[in-house]
């Protein structure tokens, strides 16, 4: 399966005509041997499928739970469905931070995404950076926070679903940082990640997990952390609303 990079755009940028001028050059320089995916604010979710031919497809940055409503200011899986949106991001860690978004509500998102027939991208990850990955970090409590955002998060959801789950690890600590975590500890996160979902759904399921990382990634480190066998792509903040920088990123991978 090719590599995943997802651009989440965040509140960037801030008119229509930057927004399709960020995609068209990215677009415009593939293509890329990887399955590219935007995710650009709602509002410009339109615009850009226009631009896409076959380049790329969308992901939304949220969703809400309810299909329609009273529901002032959100918008629904479906909704994002019919403006032919693939992917949704689901859990981002500003989200909880800004927003009180909760795994209660996580999980009710998730549930809600599949329903519409989106693809979710499931953000899972500790806030403090721990001493070490790699010396059993995973039997303490950074294990307990993934494994319970993780059991959370997919509670209600049936096996079949988990075939189109990216679950993204991003640890809080190294979004938006300039401080990624290391390629090594990242890959032993994502082998932690799969063991879980393997504990909740049987090993082979597990195993088959796509499990991206997000966190600080930028052209110069992107390669290290996907070319490492298990990390199947990238969620990438900062870098994806810099044309040049996104590009390279794309190109050397
Ligand atoms: P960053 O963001 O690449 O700017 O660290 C990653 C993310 O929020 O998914």
């Amino acid at each position: 399966m090719k590599k995943l990079i997802v651009a989440n755009w965040k509140l960037n940028p801030t008119s229509k005509n930057e927004a399709e001028r960020l995609a068209r050059s990215v677009l415009s320089q593939g293509p890329y041997r990887v399955e590219l995916v935007l995710a650009p604010p709602y509002v410009w979710l339109e615009s850009i499928r226009r631009m896409l031919r076959g380049r790329a497809t969308l992901a939304a940055q949220d969703l809400f739970w309810e299909e329609k409503g009273a529901y002032t200011g959100e918008i629904s899986g479906k909704m994002v469905k019919n403006l032919g949106v693939t992917y949704v991001i689901v859990g981002h860690s500003e989200r909880k931070v800004h927003l009180g978004e909760t795994d209660e509500m996580i999980n009710k998102k998730v549930l809600a995404a599949f329903k519409a027939g989106l693809k979710p991208i499931l953000c899972v990850g500790e806030r403090e950076r721990p001493q070490s990955h790699r010396s059993g970090v995973f039997q303490g409590p950074i294990g307990e926070i993934i494994g319970s955002q993780l059991a959370n998060a997919l509670t209600g959801v049936p096996k079949v679903k988990i075939e189109i789950l990216t679950v993204a690890y991003e640890p809080v600590w190294a979004i938006g940082t300039g401080i990624p975590d290391t390629p090594e500890d990242a890959m032993s996160a994502a082998i932690f990640i799969r063991r879980i979902v393997g504990k909740l759904y049987g090993t082979a399921i597990g195993r088959k997990l796509r499990v991206i990382y997000g966190g600080s990634v930028n052209a110069k480190n992107a390669a290290s952390f996907i070319n490492e066998d298990g990390i199947d792509g990238a969620l990438v903040g900062g870098a994806s609303v810099n044309a040049q920088e996104f590009f390279k990123l794309l190109k050397n991978l």
